[in-house]
């Protein structure tokens, strides 16, 4: 174990018996009670519906303060990373630790850039999908079956088949993605393009057709590749938690990714930003605000402000203030600077900002508040945004994994329960059931 063992310690009275806890300290961060023997001592379960107090593992990736609302990727500020540095900087660093030499990021750039492409017997396995499917179900389906065509890369016990298997996912998931929007609007794949970044050769994969030349737009492919950076990880929230229970059984690398897409999917993680993208479409004037926060107050609905409040943060998501810098810098480009729903989210708020019910609760804006309308003005579709967040966190996802796989204490994670439901009772013939 990495944390330090406290030499103060928690007790824990039940009935007059008293339990000794260990406290252990992290570099920064709250201190953690252990209570890893307390069943075997006590007989007795801790209780944390949701995981609120419950820290699940020891990691040295990703550090979250939500009081004060910062993020640091193995202890880079994110401010700092978005803006001085690239999205694969990220991913390397997130990986292995530290930030690349001139040297290594040249390597690894070229690493990720040459897996780029899947096997082509992927395409036929598209074939397969309704053409109405929604690109996350597919993203599920099709990232899974990488399982079935990389072998060579699932002994998670070889170190360097796990990082064999890394760097196929953060090349190939991109590919997929493009391939999954491509198959929905009914046109051809398009394949990798060696020369463009890692943004850059994305967006031609979604949006170049082979009847035209694609210039791929800087200024776009430059927020885009911001836009993966702030996502590319976020400690322990449900979708990572979800790819460490998976991989915590020695599941294949592949499969626990495609578990932690379909976690990602939900309205309340990462298709948060699809609602609220929707709901700024649904108030849809500025006037609209005042009616429409007064139904998100009301106890009695059950109506939510989306992109905003968060589990962690109790402040100004670190990465909302980045996303709305991305945004402007978009809209600007694209032409859509007076846009009406940006002036939507902009007073929506200021609005919320000023108000006691946001203010009692601590409920500031998350990273999806802007990040919808940012991608629809890049011209992705709603149906797209959380496969987007999918591509950007696949590198933490990796890196958490990888981390777990490599810690020598790793145990399957087995949680316990509170059981409420009948006590033991005798089977009854059906004949003689009422
Ligand atoms: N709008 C209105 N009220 C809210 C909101 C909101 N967006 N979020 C929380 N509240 C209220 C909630 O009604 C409760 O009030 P009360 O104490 O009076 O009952 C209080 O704030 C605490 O809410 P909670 O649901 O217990 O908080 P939580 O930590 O379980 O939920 C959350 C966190 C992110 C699920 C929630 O804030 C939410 O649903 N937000 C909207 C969805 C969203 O934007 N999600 C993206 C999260 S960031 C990206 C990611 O991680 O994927």
């Amino acid at each position: 174990m990495d944390a330090k063992t406290n030499t103060k310690s928690a007790t824990l009275t039940v009935d007059g018996k008293s339990f000794e806890l260990p406290i252990h300290s992290g570099t920064v961060g709250p201190d953690v009670i252990d209570i890893g023997k307390l069943y075997a001592q006590s007989g007795m379960f801790t209780y944390d519906p949701g995981f609120t107090s419950t820290g699940s593992c020891q990691s040295k990736i990703t550090y979250i303060d939500g009081d004060a609302g910062i993020l640091e990727y193995r202890g880079y500020p994110i401010e700092q990373l978005a803006e001085k540095g690239d999205f694969l900087e990220t991913c390397y660093l997130l990986l292995y630790g530290e930030l690349p030499t001139k040297a290594q990021k040249a390597k690894f750039d070229a690493l990720v850039t040459n897996h780029t492409m899947v096997h082509d017997q992927m395409s036929r396995f598209f074939q397969g999908f309704r053409r109405d499917a929604h690109p996350m179900a597919v993203m599920v389906a099709s990232v899974g079956a990488l399982a079935a065509f990389y072998h060579d890369s699932t002994d998670i016990n070889d170190p360097k088949q796990r990082d064999i298997a890394s760097i196929r996912m953060i090349a190939k998931i991109p590919t997929l993605a493009a391939m999954a929007y491509k198959y929905t609007i009914g046109q051809p794949f398009v394949y990798p393009t060696n020369s463009l970044d890692f943004a850059a050769n994305f967006m031609k994969m979604c949006f170049a057709v082979p009847c035209e030349e694609y210039k791929v737009n800087p200024v776009l492919a430059k927020a885009l590749d911001k836009i993966f950076t702030l996502h590319a990880d976020h400690e322990q929230n449900a979708s990572t938690s979800t790819v460490r229970i998976a991989g915590s059984s020695g599941a294949n690398p592949f499969a626990c990714i495609a578990a932690g897409i379909a976690c990602l999917w939900g309205p309340a993680h990462g298709g948060a930003n699809e609602a609220a993208l929707q709901m700024l479409a649904e108030i849809g004037t500025v006037d609209k605000i005042p009616e429409f926060i007064a139904k998100v107050k009301d106890k009695n609905s059950s109506v939510r402000l989306m992109g905003f409040g968060h589990r962690v943060y109790k402040n100004y998501d670190p990465r909302a203030k980045l996303m709305q810098q991305a945004c402007h810098e978009v809209l600007k480009e694209t032409g859509h600077g007076g846009d009406e729903m940006l002036a939507v989210a902009m007073e929506l708020e200021k609005i919320a900002l000023s108000d006691q019910y946001f203010i009692d609760r601590k409920l500031y804006p998350n990273v999806d508040f802007y990040s919808g309308i940012t991608l629809k003005a890049m011209g992705f579709p709603t149906s797209m945004f959380t496969v987007l967040f999918a591509v950007a966190r696949t590198v933490g996802w990796i890196s958490q994994w990888s981390e777990m796989i490599g810690d020598p204490q790793q145990k399957i994670g087995r949680p316990r329960q509170l059981y409420t439901g009948a006590a033991r009772r005798d089977y009854v013939d059906i004949a003689k059931r009422a």
